[in-house]
């Protein structure tokens, strides 16, 4: 109890230090930046999406959340359902800091066998694997101060009780060490825990999901290793001539190929044990500066068989300085990954899920009146291989561009509104593209972002912008065949 109230002290402390950013709320904020489909907190501070599972009709989503400040803090979980993947309904906070620690990232599984006997098998538990961070070893710059716990819940996430002996994987003498996703893996009978550990990933099993055995670790010399490994995910996908991969996520910060935060995937084989890769090459998630810590969601049914991802549409780089006051940052719409193999090797596409076709109101030309506010989806055709551009403005001269040019394809958002809040912020974001032939690009805009997607995702780029006054002026040139705008609600 003695360190409960330590704990408390020192939420309360860093909410002091965080109050006078939180009284500088623009009344316009929440009005100009916060988006209408994507998902953000009902107030405050929000970061991870957590604890992705779907159960008995609902996807739940919880979430990175300090409820007091809208800057990070210590770290509760947030949550939300939705039956549709589009509209998200707020629930309670799910999970508060403890003695133990704050709240950090990791999963939700449904334990429909009752493994962990914490249920029973007519109503099998929800069970979430997070790590606690303990402030005060962190503090203090101590080597254990990261474990993993879990708590469950027997009534569809409502509430939750933690499980008496926590921690269930004590800290072996590093400092990161964090961020379980944990999958019941039939094929291997065994609950599978993959686990970010400073520069790489350890795999742990249970067949309980409280006592757990260190299987192996992977990629010390693969991959980026720009900064710390975060928020990683291990699944099978199906390619399109029905070979069966396996594919590794692992978030980095920094050390993202546009600085800051980024998402890479790695394609291989997993045996229970040891996962081994395909090829070397590193991959990115997403092109942008804003999709990170993104992980798929538990318990798909077999009948959908999609593997859904969703990220936190932000960057370390600047998440605690955007200009939006009442509430700090959203997350990616859902999207779906799917498996390729290409002439450049396996490669993850990401598809937004169908159920956004539920937001698309009226089609109108780019040009149309109709286009007042920043909410809609703009769909170019292109001629493949030849160079583009398309430039969104409004009456202020604010203005993003995307453009194509000699296989270079970036996203320009120097001009694009408030910038100012972070130096790197402001600039022209540029990805080589030479390897592909782009015929279609779909750009899902909302308020304060643009995720863009080529060729129904081959290749995507998320970026947030803050523009004063609504983008709604699209301008086009080059090998655009066809614009075409639908507003969104
Ligand atoms: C990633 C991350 C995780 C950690 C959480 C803390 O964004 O740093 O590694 O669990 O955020 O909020």
């Amino acid at each position: 109890m003695k360190s409960l109230s330590i704990i408390t002290l020192i939420a309360i402390l860093t909410s002091c230090e965080t109050r006078e950013s939180s009284q500088k709320v623009s009344e316009s904020s929440d009005k100009k930046f916060r988006p209408v489909y994507h998902f953000t907190p009902p107030s405050q501070w929000m970061n991870d999406p957590n604890g992705m599972v779907y159960y008995d009709g609902e996807y739940h989503l919880f979430y990175q959340h300090y409820p007091d400040s809208n800057v990070w803090g210590p770290m509760h979980w947030g949550h939300t359902v939705s039956t549709d993947l589009v509209s998200w309904e707020h629930l309670p906070i799910a999970l508060y800091p403890d003695e133990l620690g704050y709240i950090f990232s990791g999963s939700a599984v449904i334990d429909h066998e009752n493994t962990s006997g914490l249920g029973s098998s007519e109503n099998p538990p929800m069970i979430a694997i997070y790590t606690y961070h303990e402030p005060i070893g962190a503090k203090n710059k101590e080597i254990d101060y990261q474990t993993q716990g879990i708590a469950y819940s027997l009534d569809k996430g409502r509430t939750w009780t933690k499980y008496q002996e926590n921690p269930v994987l004590a800290n072996p003498g590093i400092r990161d060490f964090r961020d379980p996703k944990v999958s019941w893996m039939p094929e291997f009978e065994k609950w599978v825990m993959i686990l970010a550990v400073k520069d790489h990933v350890n795999i742990y099993s249970s067949p309980d999901l409280k006592t757990w055995t260190k299987e192996s670790e992977f990629g010390h010399e693969i991959g980026a290793h720009g900064g710390v490994w975060e928020c990683p995910d291990l699944f099978k996908l199906t390619d399109q001539n029905g070979t069966e991969k396996w594919v590794m996520l692992v978030s980095i910060n920094p050390g993202g190929p546009l600085g800051g935060s980024a998402t890479q995937y790695f394609v291989g084989a997993f045996d229970g044990t040891t996962f081994t890769l395909s090829d070397e090459e590193t991959r990115w998630i997403d092109h942008g500066t804003d999709n990170y810590a993104g992980v798929t969601w538990s318990n798909i049914p077999e009948q959908d068989g999609r593997r859904l991802f969703l990220g936190w549409m932000s960057n370390w780089q600047y998440a605690n300085i955007v200009p939006t006051y009442e509430w700090r940052s959203a997350m990616t719409v859902p999207r779906e990954l799917i498996l390729r193999d290409t002439e450049r090797g396996y490669e993850v596409h990401s598809k937004p899920v169908d159920e956004l076709v539920k937001l698309e109101k009226q089609t109108v030309q780019p040009g149309s009146p109709e286009i007042r506010e920043q909410v809609y989806l703009l769909t170019l055709e292109t001629e493949p291989g030849k160079d583009f551009e398309c430039t969104i403005s409004n009456d202020l001269n604010e203005q993003v561009t995307i453009a194509f040019e000699n296989g270079i394809f970036s996203f320009d958002r120097s001009k694009s509104g408030i910038t100012d809040f972070e130096e790197g912020f402001g600039v022209k974001h540029e990805v080589d593209f030479s390897d592909l032939s782009i015929e279609k690009v779909k750009v899902y805009v909302d308020k304060a972002s643009m995720e863009i997607f080529i060729n129904d995702g081959q290749r995507v780029m998320t970026e947030i912008i803050f523009p004063n006054e609504p983008l709604v002026k699209i301008n086009t040139s080059g090998a655009i065949k066809n614009a075409e705008v639908i507003l969104l609600q």
